[in-house]
């Protein structure tokens, strides 16, 4: 039951509205996301119903530097424009069941990403999102960034992409025993993750909220309409001109490029139970005992 408790934690805490889901402002909502942080702590390979054995395997397997296993994902069923998903949600008002199912992965994803020893996710980004990520077997070197600005005007002569300042944090390295690592709003919202293991696969699992690809609240930002990956490159320091003063920190200009040629993940199954048809039985016994209580219903109503 651990991945399905993470699940459905996850599900609960990123369906509270947008304005509640704020970790600075909001005592109830940094509760329950500490409430999640611990239940993924928890989490191990056999909650993926994968072994040591299997990660050999797959250390071997495939074509590409790293597997993509999806749990739970919008990508798979609900890839929405902008009209499609002002109507997903007419459709899912006046369908429960319909959108009990559905709901989930238009509230995040869930993944896990087996990287192959000396790969890596190249520098990417995840705009006005919050994410967690938990190491369950190997080890991660991530180097994160906190995004300050993008820098406005033409990128200089022989730079065609956008460019933005960043501040760069100290490497960070990630296993089985450490916590999970939580990234939100401008806070080390970029990220570049390797495993430097010569021999050992690493696997982490990766919970997004709102996922990739829609709406972002506020459309009157133009850079990211929709919330779509960025892939960067670090060009070094930022000139002394442009960064925050009176900070002890490290800022660099990290430049937008078109996803590395060598990036390639390859789909893996997920093979564990079911969790969005399991959350939405859940949710229709807890109905119909509280219907029952109401004195609605009977026993034998609770049994079909
Ligand atoms: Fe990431």
């Amino acid at each position: 039951m651990a991945l399905q408790n993470v699940v459905w934690k996850a599900l609960e805490l990123f369906s509270h509205p947008p304005e509640q889901q704020d970790i600075r402002n909001n005592r109830a909502f940094s509760a329950e996301l500490s409430h999640l942080i611990h239940l993924l702590s928890g989490l191990q390979l056999t909650d993926l119903r994968l072994t040591p054995e299997k990660m050999e395997w797959l250390k071997s397997a495939g074509h590409a530097p790293v597997w993509y296993m999806s749990i739970v994902d919008a990508q798979d069923d609900q890839m929405l424009d902008s009209e499609d998903e002002d109507q997903e949600d007419e459709k899912d008002a006046n369908n429960d069941e319909s959108s009990l199912e559905k709901a989930p992965a238009s509230v995040m994803t869930v993944a896990a990403f087996a990287v192959k020893p000396g790969a890596r996710l190249p520098i990417h980004d995840h705009p006005k999102m919050y994410g967690l990520l938990k190491v369950v077997h190997g080890e991660a070197t991530v180097q994160s960034y906190s995004s300050v600005r993008c820098l406005a005007g033409t990128p200089p002569e022989g730079h065609s992409m956008p460019q933005l300042m960043a501040e760069k944090h100290e490497v960070t390295v990630v296993t089985a025993r450490s916590d999970p690592l939580l990234l939100h709003k401008n806070h080390q919202d970029i990220h570049e993750i390797v495993n430097n293991s010569e021999t050992t696969v690493c696997l982490f699992i990766d919970i997004l909220s709102p996922p990739y690809h829609f709406r972002l609240p506020d459309s009157s930002d133009t850079r990211h309409g929709h919330r779509y990956i960025t892939y960067y490159r670090e060009l070094g320091p930022a000139s002394p001109a442009v960064c925050p003063t009176g900070a002890d920190k490290v800022y660099v200009i990290l430049e937008g490029i078109k996803c590395p040629k060598e990036y390639k993940t390859q789909h893996i199954a997920y093979t564990g139970p079911s969790l969005i048809k399991e959350q939405a039985t859940h949710q229709r016994e807890r109905n119909a005992v509280a219907m029952m209580n109401e004195g609605g219903m009977n026993e034998e109503a609770l049994e079909k």
